[in-house]
Parts: structure tokens; C-alpha cells; sequence
């Protein structure tokens, strides 16, 4: 037995060592072209590609007893975290989060995984690799994703909040009133501010895991924040809207929210309001007050709801004291673990959909107390793709220390708890108290304002 496992080892070695060869000798070469084609190539040849794609090229020793289990779970759980084939195929137009993940991949040089290195030498990005791949990083988040930091912070994976968005006054006026409307419920008693509390970071009463809508009834999954929603790439945790408009739509006329009714139910009660209606009309010249108009102008009013002037934000506009030296080392530890790849951009978060448990089983751990139910499906609810089994909507990080509890299924009760969570069943990390503290501490930079965040 142990002979067989030698010439195994040994034929391996020999392969490695060809492979190597191979490589430094003709694959390590950057082609003359424009700087997008430069970075597929240099993807390519350091085999980014092989387990960052949705048919990973598993080499033929995949099959083998021993290593062939341990090489196709390396490929699922690179798959998990990110999709580089797919995701790179418009190398001109990359979303915010494959550029930060590329960003810590070449920053902190931790791909490929250690063992595939230890294995195929010559992979691992070299000094001309790195700073071609970060020149892509910095010239991509400049075209796509521009930034209102001082210039040295501009090509930060966080990005400031904007002061303002531009809106309708009038619209958002009416909106407002919407917003705070018993008469979009069946029975008058709840509005959208029952659940999103807007003194409260926009979320509802942290005493309960999930909200309390119509007849005392508790729904599935924990209110994100209204806050800065208007930055999401979709709605919901399972991104089921597309937009702010389409997801004012749904509580309205959910069973365990606003009442089992449907929108012409509603706008035949609201219409009674001659008043109302007159304002519908004038503001919507030949529509008046429909579903379409109504969620109009709550969405018209949520743009208001942004929080700028976070202590973060003002240290990335160039105020260096903003945040204290223990909460910059807090952020710079965020960055190193890998947290900014998902938590990204001006929200930190909010912009793409990522496998919860990808080194544990998150529901086996869960309390009993919960059951796992419809919501616990994530992305997969909604689109019904297997592959998109307990990805979720990354949650934004403003204002985090409002927003107890955390995860969809509000089960952390703290920020702690909810930081060692991520570390754990994202990250594959145990973190120290001292790092926890730090992260949290940085956190805690990023609760901005909002006259209605401070009208307690
Ligand atoms: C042998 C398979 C394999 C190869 C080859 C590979 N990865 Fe990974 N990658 C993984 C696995 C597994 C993970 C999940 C994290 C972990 O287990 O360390 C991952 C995670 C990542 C992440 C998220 C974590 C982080 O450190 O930012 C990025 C980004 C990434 N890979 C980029 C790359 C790039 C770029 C290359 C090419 C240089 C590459 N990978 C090559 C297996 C691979
Ligand atoms: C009974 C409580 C309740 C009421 C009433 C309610 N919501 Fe929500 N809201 C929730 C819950 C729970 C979610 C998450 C649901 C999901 O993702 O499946 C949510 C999600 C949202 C989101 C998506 C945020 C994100 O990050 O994806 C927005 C925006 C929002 N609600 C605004 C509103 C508006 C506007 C109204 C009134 C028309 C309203 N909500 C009424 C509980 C409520
Ligand atoms: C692979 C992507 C990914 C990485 C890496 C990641 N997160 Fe998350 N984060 C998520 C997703 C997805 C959720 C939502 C989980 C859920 O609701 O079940 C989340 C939720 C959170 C929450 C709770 C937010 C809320 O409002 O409920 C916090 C806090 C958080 N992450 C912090 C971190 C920190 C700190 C790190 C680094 C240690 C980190 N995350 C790394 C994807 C990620």
C-alpha cells in the first residue's frame, strides 16, 4: 500500500514539476493589449478560471480517490464565493463587488488557495501581474463607480455616502404621508412605518426577531432598514423587486402585513379622500391616484431616506481625525478578513446576493426555537435556481448599530454576535475578542444622519 502511495506521490510530483515548467516557461506572458484583455490572461494563466466557474475544468486526477474529494470541494466553495468566469466576461463593465474581491485577492495575496500554490508552483500573481490587476481595479472603479473620497481614498472598496440624490419635492411630500398611512392596511392599524421605524434606523421593534404586521401576526424574515434601500441593486432579501416602486407594492397587500386585500381594494379606499385624490392629480396629470402613482411617490420619499455625515464618511472626504486610530485599524481588519469584498461600495452591501454557510451549515446550528422556512431559501425562493440555494441579499452596513437584530432571520441580537457569525460561516475564521471589538468599533462609524434618525 504504502509503495502504490509513493509512486502515486511521485507521479504527482513529476506532473507538478512539468506543470511548472510549462508555465514559467511560456504561460507567464502578458499580451500587448489594452489593460481589460491584460487582466483575463493574467486570470487565465494563473488559474483563476480553473475553480472560479460554474463548470469548474476539474483536472483528471479529480477523480481519484483521497484528493479528488478535497479538489471538487475546493471548486464548490470557490463557486460559492464567486463566480470570476462568469463574472469577468464583460471585462469592461465589472460590478462593484468582483473588483473589490479581485482588489483583496491581489492586496493580500491569498489566491490561489495555499494548497493548489503549494501544488501548481508558478501560480500566484507576480509583481507586473499585481500592479497590472490593480491599475484595472483603480481605472474600473473610477469609470464605473465614481467616488466622492479626497483623491489618496478614492480607490477605497467603501465609497461616502452621497449628501443627496435629486427628487421631486412634491412627490416625496406626498410620499411621506403614504408612508405613515393606516388606510394602505385592511384594517387602518398598520402603515409602512409601523415596521420601519424612521427614529428607530428604519427598522422595526428590536424586542422581536421579525415584524409584527396586521392581527399581531409575525412574518418570516427580519425588516432590513428603509434607510439608503434606494442603493440596492434589487429589493428584499431575496432581491424578489426590482425597484423601490415595485417592492412598495408588496406589503400592502401581504396576508401577514398590511391585510389580505388587493391594490384595488386600497385605491377604492383612498380614493373616498377627495382631497387626496385631487392632490394625485395634480401632481400626476391624467393618472391621478392608482397602485402605480401611490408607490410612486413612497418611493419618491425613501430617496430622502439616506443618512450621510457618518464619521466614516467624512474621514474618506479627507478628514483625517474623523475616526479615531482604533477604529481605522477596526476598518483596516474588516478589509483584511475579506469582509469589504461583499460589504462594498457606498452602502457596504446591497449589491449582490451571497451564499450564507459557505464553511458551516448555518441552519444546522440555528436554534431550535426557529423553524427553517420558505424565506430561509434566500435568492432561490425568487429566481428557483438550485444554484442560488441560501444566497441572500448582502445587508447594508449603515447605521448597523440601529438595526438590531441581524441576518434575515434576526437571530443575532448583537453586533458582536453577528460580526463572529460572518467570520465563521463566511470567512472560515474564529476571530479574537480583540478583533471583534475593533470591527465593531469601526461599524459604529458608519450611523450617519438623517433628520428623522434624530427627530426622537
Ligand atoms: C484550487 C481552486 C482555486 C483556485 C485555482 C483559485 N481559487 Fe479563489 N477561492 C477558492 C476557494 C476554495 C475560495 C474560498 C475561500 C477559501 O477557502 O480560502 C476562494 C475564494 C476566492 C475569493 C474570495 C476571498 C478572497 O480572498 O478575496 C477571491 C476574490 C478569489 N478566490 C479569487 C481568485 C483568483 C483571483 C484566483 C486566481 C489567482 C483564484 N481565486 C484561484 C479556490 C480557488
Ligand atoms: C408588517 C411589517 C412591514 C410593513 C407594514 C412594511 N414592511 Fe417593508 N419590510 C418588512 C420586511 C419583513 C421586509 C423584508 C421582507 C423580505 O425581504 O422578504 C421588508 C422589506 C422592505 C424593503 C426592502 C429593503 C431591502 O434592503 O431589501 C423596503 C424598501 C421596505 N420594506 C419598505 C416598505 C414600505 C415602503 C412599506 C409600506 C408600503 C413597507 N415596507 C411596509 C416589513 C414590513
Ligand atoms: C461572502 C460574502 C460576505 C462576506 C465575506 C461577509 N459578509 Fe457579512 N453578510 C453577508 C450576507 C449574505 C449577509 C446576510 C446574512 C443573512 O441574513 O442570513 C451578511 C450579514 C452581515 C451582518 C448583519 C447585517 C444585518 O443587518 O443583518 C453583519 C454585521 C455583517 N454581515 C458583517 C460582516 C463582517 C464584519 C464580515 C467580515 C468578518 C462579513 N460580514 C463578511 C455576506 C458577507
Amino acid at each position: 500500500m504504502k509503495r502504490i502511495l509513493l509512486v502515486v506521490l511521485g507521479i504527482l510530483v513529476g506532473a507538478a514539476a512539468i506543470v511548472a515548467i510549462y508555465r514559467f516557461g511560456f504561460r507567464k506572458s502578458i499580451p500587448d493589449a489594452p489593460l481589460s484583455e491584460q487582466v483575463v490572461a493574467i486570470l487565465k494563466q494563473n488559474d483563476c478560471y480553473v475553480c472560479h466557474a460554474r463548470t469548474p475544468e476539474l483536472p483528471f486526477y479529480a477523480s481519484l480517490p483521497v484528493i479528488g474529494p478535497t479538489i471538487k470541494a475546493h471548486a464548490t466553495r470557490a463557486f460559492l464565493f464567486t463566480d470570476l468566469e462568469t463574472k469577468t466576461a464583460d471585462i469592461n463593465n465589472v460590478d462593484e463587488v468582483t473588483l473589490s474581491m479581485i482588489d483583496h485577492a491581489v492586496s493580500y495575496g491569498t489566491m490561489p488557495i495555499a494548497q493548489y500554490k503549494m501544488i501548481h508552483w508558478g501560480t500566484g500573481f507576480n509583481k507586473k501581474e499585481k500592479s497590472i490587476l490593480a491599475e484595472w481595479v483603480r481605472t474600473s472603479r473610477a469609470a464605473l463607480y465614481e467616488s466622492h473620497a479626497c483623491k489618496e481614498l478614492a480607490n477605497e472598496p467603501v465609497r461616502p455616502m452621497l449628501w443627496e440624490i435629486p427628487y421631486d419635492k412634491d412627490k416625496a411630500n406626498l410620499g411621506e404621508r403614504m408612508y405613515n398611512d393606516g388606510r394602505l392596511s385592511l384594517d387602518g392599524t398598520i402603515s409602512c412605518a409601523s415596521c420601519h421605524i424612521l427614529k428607530d434606523g428604519g427598522v422595526s421593534d428590536p424586542q422581536h426577531r421579525t415584524s409584527e404586521g396586521i392581527y399581531g401576526q409575525f412574518g418570516g424574515v427580519n425588516a432590513p432598514t428603509v434607510y439608503n434601500s434606494y442603493f440596492n441593486v434589487q429589493q428584499f432579501w431575496n432581491g424578489r423587486a426590482a425597484d423601490l416602486q415595485q417592492q412598495a407594492a408588496g406589503p400592502p397587500v401581504n396576508p401577514v402585513e398590511m391585510g389580505d386585500q388587493t391594490w384595488d381594494d386600497i385605491v377604492a379606499r383612498l380614493r373616498r379622500d377627495k382631497a387626496l385624490v385631487k392632490e394625485f392629480e395634480t401632481l400626476y396629470p391624467g393618472v391621478g391616484l392608482t397602485e402605480a402613482t401611490v408607490t410612486d411617490a413612497i418611493a419618491e420619499f425613501e430617496k430622502t431616506l439616506i443618512t450621510p455625515g457618518a464619521r466614516f464618511d467624512l474621514y474618506l472626504r479627507g478628514n483625517a481625525d474623523a475616526i479615531s486610530k482604533d477604529e481605522l485599524e477596526g476598518y483596516e481588519t474588516f478589509k483584511r478578513l475579506g469582509c469589504a469584498t461583499c460589504h462594498t461600495g457606498i452602502i457596504l452591501g446591497g449589491q449582490s446576493f451571497e451564499k450564507v454557510s459557505i464553511y458551516g451549515d448555518y441552519y444546522a446550528d440555528r436554534s431550535s426555537d426557529i423553524e427553517y422556512n420558505a424565506d430561509d431559501e434566500g435568492l432561490k425562493g425568487f429566481t428557483l435556481n438550485e444554484a442560488d440555494l441560501h444566497r441572500f441579499k448582502v445587508p447594508t452596513l449603515r447605521n448597523i448599530a440601529l438595526t438590531a437584530p441581524y441576518f434575515h432571520d434576526g437571530s443575532y441580537p448583537t453586533m458582536e454576535e453577528a460580526v463572529k457569525a460572518m467570520a465563521k460561516y463566511q470567512l472560515g475564521k474564529n476571530l479574537s475578542d480583540k478583533e471583534v471589538i475593533s470591527i465593531v468599533s469601526f461599524m459604529r462609524t458608519l450611523t450617519g444622519e438623517n433628520p428623522y434618525l434624530t427627530a426622537k
